[in-house]
């Protein structure tokens, strides 16, 4: 029998490099124990495969080719944080089935590959003294205490790929476009595609919106001679009126009035007071698919790798980061309940601001 057993599981939305980060984790363990003094257990489906003793056995072989893959081979699944500890009508205490399942699986640690439910998660199980390293993967960059998330700059890439194709077509026809990017809490991905892909007006949640400037930067393009105009808009972005409202309330607001996403509700506005021809697109989940990046294979490839040195090292309890460009750690208790929003002074914001492109404000 081995000396370790290593848990693994990827949680939450996915995003391009899990697989990356999967092999890299697994590669590392594999050379610092030796083949034979390790076994790694996949979970399926994220913690539901945790909660309901979903695992099996994985071989180095299973590792090996999936570095460009995109999704995961582990399947994932949303397990909000907000059901762990509430037992809902199929009567399963999760939290105690998570640990009855560490226990009878033997494992030593879990490695948690995912966002912010996935971080808060973890650190419940590690405060019921589950040994547990998070890696950070999502599209939304938003994890607290890391200067990045892997994903994210696939998801750039493929965003702005994205942009720049209805850039195209907005100026055939002479219209304004507004393009939807995903990004429900921080506006990271929306703020670097729409620099990248050259917007002129980009929307984020940290900073709530005019309606009437969103026209009036699209009109005055229009009045300069350039009829076309690229509106980026984060999925959760608001305008200064919702932003009076709680969450909860903004979302009921938005049921009432039939507005199923603030994208449509910014096109009809704008294209009934400039006149001009406006259409919304959405790419969606486009930018969770596909090939990751080479930056996103290597920083998947570092956080794996550095999963390894702390088993090694029996460091348990943390959160894998780049901070300051290094790969280190922080406490999971210091990331789990936290968002890294975008800073309305954020270096982007400003070298957004002075090329001209309107926020809205
Ligand atoms: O958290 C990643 C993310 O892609 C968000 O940007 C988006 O709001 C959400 O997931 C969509 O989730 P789902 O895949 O459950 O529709």
């Amino acid at each position: 029998m081995a000396n370790l057993k290593v848990g693994i599981l990827t949680s939450g939305g996915d995003c391009s490099g899990l697989n990356a980060a999967l092999r890299g984790a697994a590669k590392a363990i594999y050379q610092k124990f030796g083949e034979d003094n390790v076994d790694i257990i996949g979970i399926h489906d994220g913690y539901y495969g945790l909660i309901h003793n979903i695992c099996n056995r994985m071989k180095p072989d299973d590792f090996s080719g999936i570095l460009t893959q995109g999704g995961t081979i582990l399947g994932t699944r949303r397990t909000p944080y907000k059901q762990m500890q509430i037992i809902e009508d199929d009567k399963i205490d999760k939290v105690k089935c998570m640990k009855d399942t560490y226990k009878k699986q033997r494992f030593d640690c879990i490695l948690a590959l995912g966002g912010n439910g996935t971080h808060k998660t973890a650190n419940l199980l590690s405060e019921e003294g589950l040994n547990v390293i998070s890696l950070p993967k999502t599209i939304d960059n938003d994890i607290w205490g890391t200067d990045i998330t892997f994903g994210f700059h696939t998801a750039v890439d493929v965003a702005t790929d994205a942009i720049d194709r209805i850039h195209t077509t907005a100026t055939s026809h002479s219209r304004i476009m507004i393009v939807e990017i995903m990004g429900n809490k921080a506006g990271w991905l929306a703020l670097y595609s729409g620099i990248a892909g050259g917007a002129d007006v980009i929307l984020i949640p940290e900073i709530p919106y005019k309606i009437d400037k969103v026209i009036e930067a699209c009109q005055h393009r229009a009045d300069k001679g350039k009829p076309f105009s690229i509106v980026v808009v984060a999925e959760g972005a608001f305008d200064v009126e919702e932003a009076k409202l709680k969450k909860k309330e903004r979302q009921k607001q938005r049921e009432l009035n039939n507005e199923t996403t603030v994208t449509y509700r910014i096109m009809k506005e704008v294209q009934k007071k400039t006149g001009l021809e406006t259409r919304a697109v959405i790419p969606g989940h486009i930018l969770r698919g596909g090939t990751p990046s080479a930056y996103d294979r290597i920083l998947a490839t570092q956080f794996g790798s550095y999963a390894a040195q702390l088993i090694s090292q029996g460091n348990y309890g943390n959160a894998i980061a780049k901070i300051n460009g290094k790969i280190s750690h922080n406490p999971l208790s210091e990331v789990a309940h936290k968002t890294k929003f975008v800073p309305i002074d954020d270096d982007h914001v400003i070298t957004a601001k002075s090329i001209g492109i309107s926020f809205g404000i």
